[in-house]
């Protein structure tokens, strides 16, 4: 496999709205982004993932674009995009855009074209059908925020296509002048300097409406390999698709070097797992072994011929110290924990916004008070269906994505230090106690933890490239791994319970004079044949 500078990078992911806004309208922005790159290059990350910042009437926070060359106005400017860029550059960070093609804004200008008339030239741009006889939709698929993917107008008479809300009608992908459009605007951002593209939900570009085939479609991979070939190919950029569906051997068709298609994928496989049959407003608890058989997988299947990328979350998922933690008694404990489990696996590691100092899910009493459109769509849909008022708001305080979404916690003052202003949704209320100006005091703090992973990242190729083989697998609340390369071999062992846990450690493991790489309580310089873990506690050694 030749080697690539996203090989050793670490990811940090923006969700602009709830970052920092400079100039106090409430909602985040690029200069807000520009003033903390300082703070982040100091975390040790190289690459930024803007969650997307272009013109939009924000139907979906920005995953709804009206114009893919212009800057939203809440978010600044494309000259203050340009600084960004220069600013990013100066300390070797890239900047990696969010790149929306499944659909767009029903205010861009192509859905007005299309939809102001049946013969206008970019009609087919969109996905139009006719009523069924008796005026319903043209077949039962469902949008992913809820009710039917149809939506009628009354102008021209027929049905558009929308796989998410009703203001995002999706692109028609088989008509090849969509594609050069398409490719035409990637390669304007390339030349303006970018790193690379987060591919949303890219897996349903291939779809093929009238057989309800919606993601992994037969046309997917030539699509890539055509992008590809056409806009990032020849260039050394970052890509990364989010691909929900995929299996390990979907995920080697997208990253295997000589398809040339993407750099890595987003899978999910980990992350359904507490959600009942798929569906997320039915969340279940985690079952430990389950997740370290999917995390193995992934690991085992993807070690030659393809590239993984490592999450626990991201602006659509809950906070992790709360999903797989505990954001109470055992907040920085498990939050050290969580992240030292993920940077010694193999592939490329994203950290989410505020996760560096372990901001938690948030609880508001009122639906009025979460702002996403799936959790007000959903709220609507179950409780209509007869899903009581009680279930959902547990479901939402425990999935919903504003919990990804409340305002960064840069200090105790007033709104976290994010703005002057009201902010577009309201704060968690334990930013007095989780924040960065506490954090970058504390030198046992998260963040000091995920600087340190960074570092140990760049100075072990073993993190990188090693094999990886699982320790104590039928062990219901131990994730343990070692990672091998050359001479090197690392063991890496991740308590995932508030337990104590006495282990009875295999001979090859049992060793004295260790040099431990990481911990989250004492450093651990002797493994002996039974070894105490306490709550959540994790280290790696270097054996
Ligand atoms: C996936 C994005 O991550 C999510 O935030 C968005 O709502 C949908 N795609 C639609 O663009």
């Amino acid at each position: 496999m030749e080697q690539k500078w996203w090989h050793d990078a670490v990811v940090y992911q923006i969700y602009p709205r709830s970052f920092l806004d400079s100039d106090n309208d409430g909602i985040g922005d690029l200069n807000g982004i520009i003033s903390k790159l300082d703070y982040l290059k100091n975390l040790g990350i190289n690459v930024l993932w803007l969650s997307p910042v272009y013109q939009s009437p924000m139907d979906d926070n920005g995953y709804d674009i009206s114009d893919y060359q212009a800057i939203a106005k809440e978010f600044g400017s494309m000259e203050d995009m340009q600084r960004l860029l220069d600013e990013a550059n100066k300390r070797d960070i890239k900047i990696v855009m969010d790149l929306v093609v499944n659909h767009t804004s029903d205010e861009h200008t192509w859905f007005e074209q299309s939809r102001s008339s049946r013969d206008n030239p970019y009609r087919d741009y969109y996905i139009w059908r006719d009523a069924k006889p008796d005026g319903s939709a043209p077949d039962d698929q469902e949008s992913i925020f809820g009710g039917s993917a149809w939506h009628w107008d009354e102008h021209t008479q027929q049905y558009f296509f929308h796989l998410f809300s009703k203001r995002q009608p999706d692109l028609n992908w088989e008509n090849t002048k969509v594609q050069d459009e398409v490719h035409a605007m990637m390669n304007w951002w390339i030349d303006l300097g970018i790193g690379g593209f987060r591919l949303d939900v890219i897996d349903l570009i291939g779809k093929e409406i009238d057989k309800g085939i919606t993601g992994n479609g037969p046309r997917l991979h030539k699509l890539l390999q055509e992008m590809n070939q056409k806009t990032f190919g020849d260039k050394d950029l970052l890509t990364v698709g989010e691909t929900w569906g995929a299996t390990p051997e979907i995920a080697k068709l997208y990253s295997a070097q000589d398809r040339n298609e993407l750099s890595m994928v987003f899978q999910f496989e980990h992350i359904t797992l507490t959600w009942e049959n798929g569906d997320k407003w039915n969340p279940i608890p985690l079952d430990l072994k389950e997740f370290k058989q999917v995390l193995t997988k992934w690991q085992v299947e993807l070690a030659d011929g393809g590239w993984n990328s490592l999450f626990w979350n991201n602006h659509d998922l809950p906070r992790l110290v709360s999903k797989y933690g505990n954001d109470k008694e055992y907040r920085v404990e498990s939050a050290k924990m969580l992240a030292t489990c993920l940077h010694f696996l193999k592939g490329t590691p994203y950290i989410f916004q505020g996760e560096e100092i372990g901001m938690t899910n948030v609880a508001f009493e009122n639906l009025e008070q979460y702002k996403d459109i799936e959790t007000q769509n959903f709220y609507k849909v179950r409780t209509e269906a007869g899903v009581t008022h009680e279930h959902m708001m547990d479901a939402i305080h425990e999935n919903s994505r504003d919990n990804a979404r409340t305002p960064m916690h840069w200090d105790n003052s007033e709104n976290a230090g994010f703005s002057k202003g009201t902010p577009w949704i309201e704060l968690n209320p334990n930013f007095p106690e989780i924040n960065v100006e506490e954090a970058l005091a504390n030198p046992n703090s998260i963040y000091y933890h995920y600087q340190d992973l960074i570092k140990l990242r760049k100075a072990h190729p073993a993190i990188v490239h090693g094999s990886f083989t699982p320790v104590f697998e039928d062990h219901d609340k131990v994730f343990a791994y070692v990672r091998e390369l050359n001479e090197e071999k690392l063991f890496v062992i991740c308590n995932f319970s508030d337990e104590a846990l006495t282990l009875d450690v295999p001979t090859e493991y049992q060793k004295q004079d260790l040099t431990c790489l990481i911990n989250n309580y004492q450093a651990v310089t002797a493994i002996s044949e039974t070894l105490n873990l306490k709550p959540y506690e994790s280290f790696a050694v270097k054996l």
